[in-house]
């Protein structure tokens, strides 16, 4: 099946990143979101970054025509007729699985459905539809207008039809698809989660500072960002709930919560979503180390 159509649901940091980048392949592109606030807020940082690309000269269209590509709507029965549905809401099998369940009886009965999750269980989300023939990971990067990867994520249950058109649909966006399987984490967050939470372990027991341990990452190893710049950028709060579900799977305690990690989510500290993380945002051209 041709796919023309792209449903995206949730229009926070990747939903909003996946929209963007599939309108810019050509794609006619709705987005799904609780509220249109929410919508707004995702739509304002497509906005932007289409900008961006543009001033660059890397965009092949005008950006208002990309843009015009892109719908929001706040009611399911507007992804009725969409091809291929791409999931980016809260990090919550619950959340996810009845979201699905509900999606199975309004989407068309051929279209693929895809989660971009970093840890839950593709098999398990795909147990709530009536199609987990046609459920597939599609895992992006953040931000997802600039990271080149995408993980293809195969189940038991997933077909090669629907695996290898997902495949195909990555490369279509210009991304560099690779194949894994339902492993928690996939490739990339079974290597990089552990890495993040020991950076704040090793900040719990006075290794170094926030900024020496970010700029040891960063001119030590050539990492384009130090660990709390990333985990600020991933969001605390999705870090955290990875987090979970990788220690539920795994029983590792590279992969459980630091303590401070979960009490700034406790207090709603996201990092630069929220304003403040490991620093604090307030000028966000010139972020501070947050003092614990
Ligand atoms: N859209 C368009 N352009 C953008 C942009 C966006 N969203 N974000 C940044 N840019 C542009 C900037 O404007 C800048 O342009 P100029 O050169 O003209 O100034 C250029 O891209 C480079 O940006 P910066 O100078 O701000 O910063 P940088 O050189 O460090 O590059 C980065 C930014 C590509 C994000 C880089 O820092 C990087 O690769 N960071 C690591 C990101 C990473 O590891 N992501 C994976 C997270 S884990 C994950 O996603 C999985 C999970 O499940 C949690
Ligand atoms: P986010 O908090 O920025 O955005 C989530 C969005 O989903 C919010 O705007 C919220 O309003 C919306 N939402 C929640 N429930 C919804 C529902 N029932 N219907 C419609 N919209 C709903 O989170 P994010 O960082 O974009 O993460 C989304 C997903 O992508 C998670 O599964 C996360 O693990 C995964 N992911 C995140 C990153 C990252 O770096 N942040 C990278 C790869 C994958």
């Amino acid at each position: 099946m041709a796919i023309k159509k792209v449903g995206v649901l949730g229009c926070g940091l990747m939903g909003s990143g996946i929209a963007q980048v599939s309108a810019t392949a050509g794609y006619e592109v709705v987005v799904l979101e609780q509220e249109q606030k929410f919508l707004d807020k995702g739509f304002a940082g497509i906005d932007k970054s289409l900008a961006k690309f543009a001033e660059k000269g890397n965009l092949k269209e005008p950006a208002e025509t990309v843009r015009a590509r892109l719908k929001g709507a706040t009611d399911r029965a507007a992804l009725a007729d969409c091809d291929i549905i791409i999931e980016a809401i809260i990090e919550n099998v619950e959340e996810k699985k009845k979201m699905f369940s509900a999606l199975d009886g309004i989407v068309r009965k051929d279209a693929i459905f895809s989660s971009n999750t970093s840890s839950i269980s593709i098999t398990e989300v795909a147990a709530a539809t009536q199609r987990p023939d046609k459920f597939v990971g599609l895992h992006f990067f953040n931000p997802v207008p600039l990271m080149k990867l995408v993980e293809v994520v195969r189940t038991i249950a997933t077909s090669e039809a629907a695996f290898e058109a997902t495949f195909e649909f990555g490369k279509s966006l210009g991304k560099t698809p690779v194949r894994t399987s339902d492993k928690t984490g996939f490739i990339v967050n079974r290597l990089l989660v552990p890495y993040l939470l020991d950076a704040i372990r090793a900040y719990e027991e006075g290794v170094g500072s926030i900024p020496d341990i970010d700029n040891s990452m960063k001119l030590g190893c050539g990492y384009p960002m130090g660990p709390f710049t990333l985990l600020d950028f991933v969001g605390l709060d999705t870090t955290y709930y990875i987090s979970q579900v990788m220690f539920e799977e795994f029983k590792e305690r590279r992969f459980a919560s630091p303590a401070l990690l979960k009490r700034m989510v406790m207090a709603g500290w996201y990092g630069r979503k929220s304003g403040k993380g490991f620093y604090d945002y307030a000028d966000a051209s010139n972020p501070v180390p947050t003092k614990f």
